[in-house]
């Protein structure tokens, strides 16, 4: 069996990772989507809440291939325990791919066994992360062409709450 994991922050899940994780669906058995912590990033929404809004984002597309979950640990941990045969990840410039190709690279050193494969992202969403997600939505801005329809309420009232703090 085929297993693949598409591991992120995903601060949160935006349309451009559940083009990935359709996509991705498509290549394996089963595909894990794994929100994990990011050293260097401090998340606006905690694991749970981030695992949640995965779920419902993906909860119409009937792909009963992908399973949602956290994961606080070394991705490599993971990836072993699933017993995956490669992670998958989008990109969307050269300096994702840099980024990428360093992370395998570290990875690999982890565990020998590590592969990735990096999908392209769709053009029309090459300009959409987390981090744009979170500065349009502090300000107020329109963030439905960002995240999926089925989140935006979620995500704007988590704005709303940091806005009254
Ligand atoms: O969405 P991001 O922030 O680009 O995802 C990065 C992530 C979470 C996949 C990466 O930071 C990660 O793998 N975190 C788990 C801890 C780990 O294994 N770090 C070593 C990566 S070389």
């Amino acid at each position: 069996m085929k297993v693949m994991l598409f591991p992120g922050t995903f601060d949160p899940f935006t349309r451009g990772h559940r083009d990935i994780a359709r996509r991705a669906a498509k290549l394996c058995d089963v595909l894990y989507v794994a929100v994990m912590e990011n050293s260097a990033k401090t998340p606006l929404f905690t694991l749970d809440e981030r695992e949640d809004l995965i779920r419902k984002s993906l909860a119409g597309d009937g792909l009963d291939n992908i399973k949602v979950m956290k994961w606080d640990g070394l991705m490599v941990d993971l990836y072993t325990k699933l017993d995956c045969c490669a992670v998958v990840r989008g990109i969307r410039s050269e300096s994702d791919f840099r980024y990428e190709a360093e992370m395998a690279l570290a990875n690999r050193l982890l565990h020998p066994g590590y592969d990735a494969v990096l999908l392209p992202c769709r053009d029309d969403l090459s300009l959409i992360s987390s981090t744009i997600v979170k500065e349009v939505g502090f300000y107020g801005g329109d963030i439905s062409k960002m995240v999926p329809a089925e989140i935006i309420d979620v995500v704007k009232d988590k704005f709303k709450k940091g806005r009254k703090q």
